[in-house]
């Protein structure tokens, strides 16, 4: 099966999406055919500083191939790599009435938030259709939040074929995984761990600052003699993730027990999860230190993404009377 999926580089990747989506990324590697790609058009709708945007972009590539996926089974690229992309929005975008994108509740949201009503936004979805159809992908991973963006897509692909493909499809239908959602991983302050809360553990953070982060977390002031709830307890809720069943079992009886202070629990925390990454730390370390290395994956991955590009984007091209 062709599976693809895209991530947004719009900031240091964080232990939500690392259990919420990449490591579920780095499993489908193995027995699919993948695609995986940093969406830096689609993060120009939010960052407006090129030497960030590029850095970011650089940051999230390191990031994937420390943690796992590789680039020998995976076909792991940068969007923009393949300009094909834009060519396929356009396609797509002049059979797309404005009503789908009207309804879109991450538009909205957006808009909702003060965020400025700007084409590019307004047409993000037509972009991601673009992404998915360009490579004939079967399944496309995602979080909750982006099931509306693969109806349209679907929606935006039976437009196209019902035009232009009476004979033949020109595209194949996708259908969306929706990831379990069983851990959403909560952020120091309670709430979901998000970048636009400002309420992250990073991936890849400095072990100092991680022990200083897990100390900030939010609890509630239930004195160390008193016995805690170790199920409304995000501290416990992040802990869970981080150790085994057995362990996890001894934590909630000594929170139900009292006499355990929030630091304890605290500190265990930032250790699992430092030694949780300590060895892709070091991998990302001696990547980040050969930036030919670096730059080579990304030129073969942008090689290989764009041999199927190039096939279905001609396709489309000649479905709609383009080219001689
Ligand atoms: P953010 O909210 O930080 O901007 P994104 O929306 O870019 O994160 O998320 C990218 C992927 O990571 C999504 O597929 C989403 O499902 C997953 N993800 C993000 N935050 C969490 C979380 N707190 N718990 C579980 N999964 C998450
Ligand atoms: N919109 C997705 C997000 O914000 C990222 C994305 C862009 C994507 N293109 C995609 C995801 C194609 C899956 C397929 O998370």
């Amino acid at each position: 099966m062709r599976i693809l999926s895209g991530i947004q580089p719009s900031g240091a990747l964080h232990i939500g999406n690392y259990l919420g989506a990449i490591q579920q990324y780095i499993a489908l590697q193995h027995d699919n055919e993948a695609y995986y790609f940093v969406a830096d058009y689609h993060a120009l709708t939010s960052v407006r500083d090129p030497e960030k945007l590029r850095a970011y972009v650089r940051d999230v590539l390191l990031d994937l191939l420390s943690l796992g996926l590789d680039p020998e089974k995976a076909t792991v690229f940068v969007q923009s790599d393949v300009p094909e992309t834009v060519e396929l929005a356009w396609l797509l975008t002049s059979v797309t009435p404005m009503g789908w994108l009207e309804k879109c509740v991450s538009y909205k949201d957006k808009i909702a938030q003060g965020i400025p009503a700007e084409h590019g936004l307004f047409a993000y979805p037509v972009l991601q259709a673009a992404d998915i159809l360009l490579y004939d992908a079967d399944v496309v991973p995602v979080g909750q939040d982006q099931k509306q963006h693969l109806e349209i897509t679907r929606d935006v692909a039976e437009r196209f074929n019902s035009v232009y493909g009476k004979n033949e499809p020109v595209f194949k239908l996708p259908d969306a995984k929706i990831l379990p959602t069983v851990a959403v991983v909560p952020g120091l302050d309670g709430r979901k761990m998000s970048k636009s809360y400002g309420n992250t553990i990073e991936i890849f953070e400095d072990p100092k600052s991680i022990e200083k982060k897990c100390k900030r977390i939010v609890t509630d002031s239930t004195p160390v003699e008193e016995p805690k709830n170790p199920d409304t307890c995000s501290v416990y809720a992040l802990l869970k993730l981080f150790v085994d069943e057995q362990e996890s079992a001894d934590w909630a009886a000594r929170y139900r027990a009292g006499g355990m202070g929030y630091g304890d629990v605290k500190k265990r925390l930032a250790a699992a999860i430092i030694d949780y990454f300590a060895p892709y730390r070091e991998v990302r370390k001696s990547l980040a230190a050969d930036p030919v290395k670096l730059e080579e994956i990304r030129r073969a991955g942008a090689e290989r993404a764009r041999k199927t590009a190039r096939i279905v984007l001609e396709r489309a091209r000649r479905a709609c009377g383009l080219g001689s």
